[in-house]
């Protein structure tokens, strides 16, 4: 067994001779896996009907006679200039009117029937060609759904998506009462008169832009389900198509229910030093879309990116890091975008696995050095151990995308972020050394001690149900701000935010909003305060937000922690109740890491919940068990001591008093 190495391989962009000299070094690397024909249609079938397999066959036999398998791409992710020449309708439109062009990538409307039965045919080819072609592992369908466009508002989408509400709401009166058109005389007589949310005087319906995120969401989705439609016609090789982590245009709870292994491709910036606390969130979603199975890093870069305003490279040793972070969370792949570094085009200043300077290069070392290791970490632990294996995890966070899309809309009460707001908590739950799992509202959450509903901004009363019924039946629930305030419709829960269930359950309900003032504001000299001052043990003391806070209105719950000062002074921001079997908390702000951490200390040692990270490491030492190994990885810039018992399988050691350097990685089996 192998943990796939690989990555995205374009043979195209080069002449045949290189593509010796890639084979050459793919072995000498280690890689076992490539990526091929992802922006192919132009070569593939280059004038409308003609389809040229020639170069392709020779690539895949190559690959396969030096033992390379083949991730093999439907190209149906970029269509040729020619599709836009004879069918200019399938270029998208933006909300104001703008019909995109050719000449970059990714321009094609998901609606579009002509996309979809070219994209089809040009399957149905590929999959003839190569079904049984002995390097075949995987099937890749399209590539990164969403990426660039992902609503389209051209009149093509306009009749699909009315088409789609007509499916959702049966008459037009039901829209009407959904979507709340009593306001501003937005009454609609017939389905006819509906478009998409285009660019508009003011705001838009709210309920008419979720729907349209819905919608948007699932055309995408009906794209790759007719592409694997067409391959389950002639094969069973499994089938996946690459997320784009926390994405907010595509809700991949629907999404990996039909994927064979879910992929990710994710780029942190290896200049920001959050970045692994970010990215550590965004593995343990791929985990979790999988329901626990492993999952497969599509896409990093071994350095630096193109597209940011300033690209910095990867540190020494930064990309080996980050990449058993993935395998410590469960990945079973490591892959890059893309082999050989571009010599022309948009991505040429994207870092590859064989740069434009060649083999004698820090990032081609470390190419080899990670190979090696990858295949002697699969050699030496077996199946048992790794490959396969769970990360154990009684903590999860609930993730929402209708709540992401509502509570980012604009006229919200609030510009809080949705992800960051999940991302605070999981960075406080996974600096104590937890692996976090993501879970659907209405999902089974039986499995754990723990769940965090933060900003489960829009709730239907099964989400609800289930989130009491888990805090009665003997789990500890914590509810965080701006959660339960609307219906599926975006209608307010009316008689205190939080709605029936949760008030009862959490023994408070919530009055009004109180968020502290913007920091622009404070900025500008008003003279108002940005933080909310906060105090209780939970958080050790004194703390304080700057995100948001509500006023709390206690009816059975104990509080333990107040706001301090301001208008909200003496005001519950944490109250605790016990909820039959379980317990049910409420967190009515965001307080900064270091106060979060302390309170996620306080509900996880209640609820049982062993911490293996007793922060003597310090914040930058990453800790995670997988199977039965335990990855420390360190993220900070100094070095640190580990004191284990057992021996790092990567260097031999035993584990108590090995140092492990800035970005060093142990693996220690007990
Ligand atoms: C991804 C894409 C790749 C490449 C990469 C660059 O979005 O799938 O084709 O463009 O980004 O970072």
């Amino acid at each position: 067994m192998t943990i796939w190495y690989g990555g995205d391989y374009n043979p195209e962009q080069w002449p045949k001779e290189v593509w010796h000299d890639d084979v050459r070094l793919m072995n000498r690397g280690g890689i076992t896996l490539a990526t091929v024909g992802v922006f192919s249609w132009a070569h593939l079938e280059p004038r409308e009907g003609e389809y040229h397999f020639g170069w392709l066959d020779e690539v895949l036999d190559l690959l396969h006679a030096n033992g390379v398998r083949v991730d093999l791409a439907t190209a149906t992710a970029s269509p040729p200039p020619w599709l836009a020449m004879r069918h200019p309708e399938t270029l998208p439109v933006t909300a104001e009117g703008v019909r995109l062009s050719v000449g970059s990538r990714q321009q094609y409307c998901p609606s579009s029937p002509v996309y979809r039965e070219k994209a089809r045919e040009l399957v149905r080819r590929i999959v003839e060609r190569y079904a049984d072609h002995p390097a075949l592992e995987l099937w890749h369908v399209n590539n990164e759904y969403g990426c660039h466009v992902s609503h389209c508002y051209c009149d093509v989408s306009a009749a699909a998506f009315r088409d789609w509400l007509r499916a959702k709401y049966g008459d037009v009166d039901e829209l009407n009462r959904a979507w709340g058109t009593a306001f501003w005389s937005q009454r609609y007589d017939s389905f006819d008169e509906i478009t998409p949310p285009r660019a508009a005087p003011t705001f838009r319906n709210p309920t008419q832009l979720l729907d349209f995120d819905r919608f948007s969401s699932s055309e995408l989705l009906a794209c790759y389900r007719a592409e694997v439609a067409v391959i389950r016609e002639r094969s069973s090789v499994p089938v996946t198509t690459n997320f784009m982590g926390f994405f907010k245009p595509v809700d991949y709870w629907a999404w990996a229910k039909e994927v064979d292994i879910v992929t990710d491709d994710t780029y942190p910036d290896p200049a920001d030093p959050i970045s692994p606390a970010y990215a550590a969130m965004v593995r343990d979603l791929m985990r979790s879309l999988g329901g626990g199975a492993p999952w497969m890093l599509m896409e990093q870069a071994t350095s630096a990116v193109n597209w940011r305003q300033q690209n910095a490279a990867k540190s020494p040793g930064q990309m080996r890091a980050w990449s058993y972070q993935c395998v410590a969370r469960g990945a079973d792949g490591i892959l890059f975008f893309q082999w050989r570094q571009s010599a022309a085009g948009s991505e040429k200043f994207h870092s590859g696995l064989v740069p434009h300077s060649g083999t004698d290069t820090r990032v081609w070392r470390e190419v080899e050095q990670l190979g090696q290791e990858l295949k002697a970490l699969s050699d030496r632990v077996g199946e048992a151990a790794i490959e396969g294996s769970r990360v154990p995890s009684s903590v999860a966070i609930t993730l929402d995308w209708d709540s992401w899309w509502a509570l980012e809309q604009p006229a919200s009460p609030t510009d809080v972020s949705y992800v960051q707001t999940l991302f605070a908590w999981h960075h406080a739950l996974t600096s104590l050394g937890l692996a976090v799992d993501f879970v659907r509202a209405d999902g089974d959450l039986s499995g754990y001690r723990v769940v965090v509903a933060p900003a489960h901004f829009v709730a239907t009363d099964g989400q609800l149900d289930n989130l009491a019924s888990f805090a009665e039946s003997g789990g500890a629930l914590v509810v965080g701000f701006a959660s339960g305030i609307t219906d599926e419709h975006l209608h307010i829960r009316l008689g205190g935010y939080l709605g029936e269930r949760l008030r009862r359950t959490l023994g408070v309900w919530i009055e009004e909003f109180a968020p502290p003032a913007a920091p622009d504001l404070a900025a500008r000299g008003s003279g108002i305060a940005p933080p909310v001052q906060l105090s209780g043990d939970v958080f050790g003391g004194s703390a304080e937000a700057r995100v948001w806070s509500e006023v709390v209105r206690v009816e059975d719950a104990e509080t333990l922690a107040l706001f301090t000062g301001g208008a909200l002074d003496g005001w519950p921001a944490v109250t605790r109740r016990a909820a039959d079997a379980g317990t049910a908390w409420y967190v009515a702000t965001l307080p900064e890491h270091g106060a979060l951490r302390r309170l996620c200390e306080s509900i996880l040692s209640e609820a049982g919940v062993e911490m293996p990270g007793d922060g003597s490491l310090g914040e930058h030492v990453e800790l995670v068990r997988r199977g039965a190994l335990l990855f420390a990885i360190n993220h900070g810039p100094d070095s640190t001591q580990l004191q284990f018992d057992g021996s790092d399988i990567l260097s031999g050691e035993p584990a108590r008093g090995l140092e492990l350097p800035s970005q060093g990685v142990a693996i220690i089996e007990a």
